[in-house]
């Protein structure tokens, strides 16, 4: 299966601007809001890590933990080891460029995994085969701290929603050669395979969501 060019490179330098000029700081609201659900890990697993925002108060929040970053693009990765590396947590850090679809994880390693705003780059069927991928290197009860774009169930706000995918899909198709043109159902992908959803939260009118999820078993 083919999984999307890493055409992240040139959108970097600008990508914290853009999302501030068209959702403010919602985005980072759905991004932070969870991050003391991972006080406790000590192995976390990064996929599709971006500019380094998330990374930053992750490694000030768990720190515990190490946590490994997996991202397609150098530019990203770049501007993330940069954001660190004051922070006294760059030891704790590791990161990996890679396309998620053929990145080795180590089994049982990982006691949370992150994707925040990554999973939308992908198909349905994509989502699912990252799942079967990532399942593997979780331990039991580890955590699936996930936030994405949703499309609203109704009315005015469901409007705005499949408007707002449309710029953006068109955006990043043009940008960063993502191919897909529409949400995969995320969420419910992970939850038939048996993911439990214990937090959310909306924001932009129920158009971001920010959940963590968590794998039956004792967190050890
Ligand atoms: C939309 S950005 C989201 C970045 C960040 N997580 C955030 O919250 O804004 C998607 C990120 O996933 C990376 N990415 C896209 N496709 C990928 C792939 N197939 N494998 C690994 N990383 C990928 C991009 O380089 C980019 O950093």
């Amino acid at each position: 299966m083919r999984s999307q060019p890493a055409g992240f490179d040139r959108l970097a330098p600008v990508y914290r601007a853009l999302e501030f000029l068209a959702f403010g700081r919602d985005l980072e609201r759905a991004r932070f809001c969870f991050v003391p659900e991972l006080i406790a890990c000590r192995r976390i697993l990064v996929l599709g890590e971006g500019d380094g925002r998330f990374l930053a108060r992750l490694v000030a929040g768990a720190p515990d933990a190490r946590v490994h970053c997996v991202d397609s693009s150098p530019a990203m990765l770049g501007l993330a080891a940069a954001r660190i590396s004051g922070a006294g947590a760059a030891e704790r850090v590791s990161f990996e460029r890679a396309d998620v679809m053929g990145v080795a994880l180590d089994p049982a390693a990982y006691d949370a995994v992150v994707t925040l705003f990554f999973l939308d780059c992908f198909t349905p069927a994509q989502v699912a085969a990252i799942e079967r991928k990532v399942r593997p290197s979780l331990r039991g009860g580890a955590l699936w701290l996930f936030a994405d774009f949703i499309l609203p169930a109704r009315g005015f706000r469901r409007w705005r929603a499949k408007a707002w995918l449309r710029i953006l899909y068109f955006f990043f198709h043009r940008e960063a050669a993502v191919t897909v043109r529409s949400l995969p159902p995320s969420e419910e992908i992970l939850i038939k395979s048996g993911f439990r959803r214990v937090a959310v939260r909306d924001f932009q009118g129920g158009f971001v969501r920010s959940s963590v999820f968590d794998l039956p078993g004792e967190r050890t």
